[in-house]
């Protein structure tokens, strides 16, 4: 792997293919109507354009990332998947997005991988690793609790939308095809590769066995393996 955006492109590839039936179901909720104007933020490698495209191909959307690997690849996908697509892509930092006020109709923002329940067998491991500055990131240790994603209810109500519906759907992992038996492990990396320094050298060294694939000891090594990925959507929604 060159870098880190390398090793991103990869790992989302697993965690879309993972995540894909419920992130379907929850675009599928959204409404998407014909000539609405979306902006997904951050686009990641594009599997979700794809998939709005998918669900509706009238409506326009902006995809925008940090990364250019990542961009890169979701230009390509929409491109191929679609020529005549109504999708741009934008290189930007969320940060720093400078968009026109009441634009959009939707805005996509999936980050949208927390760690759910992936080391089968090992919970208290799992535990320890999620108990982590980098597992929680981007809350800070001690941050206001306002600024928690699980608080977003409260921003949408200081910009004065009231209509507000939360709405989880679950992604199950089980039989795991053989491709990616071999890069499961860039999953695990996303979440939990710069814990290290969080957390024991024990622990350390058991997670490190149980998620390499050359290990006797690796986790998804027979087929009983199962895990869970949950995703939860905000949405508000603007009376006209
Ligand atoms: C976990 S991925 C999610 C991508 C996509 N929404 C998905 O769920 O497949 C996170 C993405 O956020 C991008 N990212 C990280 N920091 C960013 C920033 N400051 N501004 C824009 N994008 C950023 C990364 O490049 C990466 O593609």
């Amino acid at each position: 792997m060159e870098n880190m955006e390398d090793i991103y492109v990869e790992a989302l590839k697993v965690s879309n293919k993972i995540s894909e039936r419920a992130i379907r179901e929850a675009i599928k909720d959204l409404g998407l109507f014909a000539g609405a104007k979306v902006l997904d933020v951050p686009c990641g490698i594009g599997n979700h354009i794809s998939w709005m495209l998918d669900e509706n191909d009238k409506v326009n959307i902006t995809g925008i990332d940090i990364g250019k690997k990542q961009l890169a690849y979701a230009k390509n996908l929409v491109a191929e998947k679609d020529p005549d697509a109504n999708c741009k892509f934008q290189e930007n930092d969320i940060n720093k997005l400078e968009l026109e006020d009441n634009y959009f109709d939707f805005i996509w923002c999936c980050d949208g991988l927390w760690p759910g329940k992936l080391l089968s067998g090992y919970p208290h491991l799992e535990s320890a690793l999620n108990n982590t500055k980098t597992a929680n990131r981007p809350f800070r240790e001690n941050g206001n609790p306002d600024l928690h994603i699980l608080r977003t209810p409260s921003w949408f109500k200081k910009v004065g939308l009231n209509k507000i519906t939360v709405k989880s759907y679950a992604a199950d992992i089980y039989n795991v095809n053989p491709d990616m038996f071999a890069v499961m492990p860039l999953l695990f990396q996303m979440f939990w590769s710069q814990a290290k320094p969080e957390v024991s050298e024990e622990i350390w060294q058991k997670y490190t066995d149980i998620i390499n694939p050359k290990s006797e000891n690796y986790l998804l090594k027979d087929d009983c393996y199962t895990g869970l990925m949950t995703y939860t959507t905000y949405i508000a929604t603007v009376e006209k």
